[in-house]
């Protein structure tokens, strides 16, 4: 039986539970939350939607860890949003230690399992999760690039007129101020963006890419995004447990690809059944080489912080 566990059900985590029932994921679908009875309530309404949406899978809510057990994917959105007055490394510190506890009880209840972390910061606690249950690097993925390049290629659809499925674009290296949307490979059905808009207008969707987050926030005002940080993490789920081989960026423990090691950084993988099954290489030009070696520095700041 396949089964997906989310842990944290919060925006983030019942968005992840409602795309993985809707595109019929796994037979089983477990919410987890510190807080009584909330992702029992969260799982019962989700569940209630099935004789609408026709979806089949068991989706079940609870407080206690060892429903985990079986999982063969487990994701981990548990942890707090930035409140005023909070620097990054205040919240760092905080969902440290809930990413910590969350990722031990992963290490006890399913050790086999394939763990996507989605807490903020990305890049440092997909580390802290890699360090607690000392997974190997294939199982153990941090989700950000798929949300940043679906919103570069969205940005530039828009700004085209054209279909955002037509629009091929990574984002790579770290979630936040030193993501690289990359110019040179953007594409609409093979033709080079840069082919199709000013520089002045790439620039704009690159900065707009960069602060795509923050710029949400801006509107939200309690919260960050959830709809499409979800839907985003349950395609990395999607692909691991269909085994479908799709090329996505993800947030990985680099062991000299990309010229980088000892860093998670957003590179793009092949992801199957056996989790991180290839870093896809390519070579970067000096200027984006350098701009990854700063991403790198600004994750390995945040690393040093954890004291892992
Ligand atoms: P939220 O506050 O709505 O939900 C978080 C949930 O975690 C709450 O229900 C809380 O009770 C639960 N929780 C806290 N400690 C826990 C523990 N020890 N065990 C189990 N559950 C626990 O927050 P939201 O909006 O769902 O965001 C979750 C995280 O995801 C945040 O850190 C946010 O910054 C991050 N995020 C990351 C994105 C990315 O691209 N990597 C995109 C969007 C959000
Ligand atoms: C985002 O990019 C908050 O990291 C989250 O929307």
């Amino acid at each position: 039986m396949s089964k997906l566990a989310i842990i944290g059900a919060g925006a983030v985590g019942t968005s992840v539970a409602h795309w993985a029932a809707v595109k019929g994921m796994a037979e089983e679908i477990v919410l987890v939350d510190i807080v009584p009875d909330l992702a029992r309530g969260k799982a019962l309404d989700l569940a209630q939607g099935a004789p609408l949406e026709g979806f089949t899978g068991r989706i079940l809510g609870t407080e206690d860890f060892s429903a985990l057990s079986g999982s063969e994917v487990v994701i981990i959105t548990a942890g707090r949003p930035r409140k005023p007055g909070m620097s990054r490394e205040d919240l760092l510190r905080t969902n440290m230690e809930i990413v910590r506890s969350c990722a031990e009880e992963v290490r006890k209840y399913a050790p086999e399992s394939i763990l996507i972390v989605v807490t903020n910061p990305i890049d440092a606690m997909v580390y802290v999760a890699f360090r607690v249950t000392g997974f190997p690097r294939e199982r153990v993925l941090g989700m950000a690039g798929v949300l940043d390049s679906a919103r570069y290629r969205y940005f530039l659809a828009q700004a085209l007129g054209v279909s955002p499925r037509d629009v091929q674009a990574l984002v790579i290296g770290i979630h936040g101020d030193h993501m690289l949307p990359l110019v040179r490979l953007a594409n609409v059905a093979g033709i080079p963006v840069t082919e199709l808009l000013a520089p002045e207008k790439i620039e704009e969707i690159v900065e707009r890419t960069r602060k795509g987050g923050g710029e949400i926030v801006s509107y939200l005002k309690t919260g960050s995004a959830f709809t499409t940080p979800g839907l985003a993490t349950a395609e990395m789920a999607e692909a691991i447990l269909r085994d479908q081989k799709r090329v996505l960026t993800c947030s990985v423990w680099l062991e000299g690809e990309f010229g980088l090691s000892g860093v998670f950084l957003g590179v793009p993988v092949v992801l199957g059944r056996g989790g991180l099954e290839r870093i896809l290489e390519f070579r970067l030009t000096e200027e984006e080489r350098q701009a990854l070696e700063a991403s790198a520095q600004a994750v390995r700041s945040q690393i040093a912080l954890t004291g892992l």
